[in-house]
């Protein structure tokens, strides 16, 4: 179980931090796999990754997509995880089967940021990567957040696609205003803010207890084919 040790004194907010970020994450074996596609805000995930740790107490891996490994520095996500990068080639010497493995390890998965690519390729079932694949394969419940141009945010492709995940029983944490690197310009289609990421997560892996039960059930019901939710 993934919850913050307490008492908080024992467990100060990391610097950098954000107050709206949930004090705890029920993660059955602790273990969260962060997916990072070719996104700027793909540069935040070493910092979240030692934010994360230190918060929650929780393992942490990381898979980059081949665009992803061009905007932000394996070597620093590797320090920030204490676990070797995953991604984007297909590590096969130890005998593992990576996406197998990857899926089978993990107890939620977080794609931040999730590009255009990455958003229309899991919608429509395309899994040309290892990041993709993971994602196609696990049973954990899967969090997305896109980051999307604004000229792209509205296109009825890209409407669709989005529609699509929700349908599909992945969960979508929508984009906000921020500042376009392009153009510099303040608009809609940025990568959500961490607190919004994880309480979204927080929701769906909530662990509760049964009336007169002591069976511990998560707070979301199976449902969608693949198992997502
Ligand atoms: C600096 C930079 C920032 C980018 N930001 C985004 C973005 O926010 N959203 C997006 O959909 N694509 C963005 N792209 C384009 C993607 O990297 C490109 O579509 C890539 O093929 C996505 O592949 P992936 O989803 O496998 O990572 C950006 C590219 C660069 C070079």
């Amino acid at each position: 179980m993934a919850d913050r040790p307490a008492p908080a004194d024992d467990n100060p907010r990391p610097p950098g931090m954000p107050a709206n970020v949930p004090a705890t994450l029920d993660l059955a074996r602790g273990n969260l796999l962060l997916v990072g596609t070719g996104s700027f805000n793909v540069n935040l995930l070493p910092t979240w990754a030692l934010m994360l740790r230190k918060w929650y107490g929780c393992h942490l891996r990381v898979c980059l997509t081949y665009s992803a490994t061009a905007l932000v520095a394996r070597d620093a996500i590797a320090a920030a995880t204490k676990e070797p990068v995953w991604g984007p080639d297909w590590p096969t010497a130890s005998g593992c089967v990576p996406h197998q493995e990857l899926a089978g390890w993990a107890d939620l998965v977080i794609v931040a940021p999730a590009t255009a690519a990455f958003v229309g390729k899991c919608a429509n079932g395309i899994s040309d990567s290892l990041a993709l694949s993971v994602v196609m394969s696990v049973s954990a419940p899967v969090v997305l957040a896109p980051a999307l141009a604004e000229e792209a945010i509205s296109r009825p492709s890209v409407q669709r696609n989005l529609r699509l995940l929700d349908e599909d029983g992945y969960h979508v944490v929508p984009p906000q205003v921020g500042t376009s690197v392009h153009s510099g310009r303040l608009g809609i289609g940025a990568m959500a803010d961490l607190g919004s990421i994880l309480r979204t997560a927080a929701a769906l892996t909530a662990v509760r207890r049964e009336p007169g039960s002591d069976s511990l059930v998560t707070s979301t019901p199976v449902n969608g084919a693949d198992g997502h939710r």
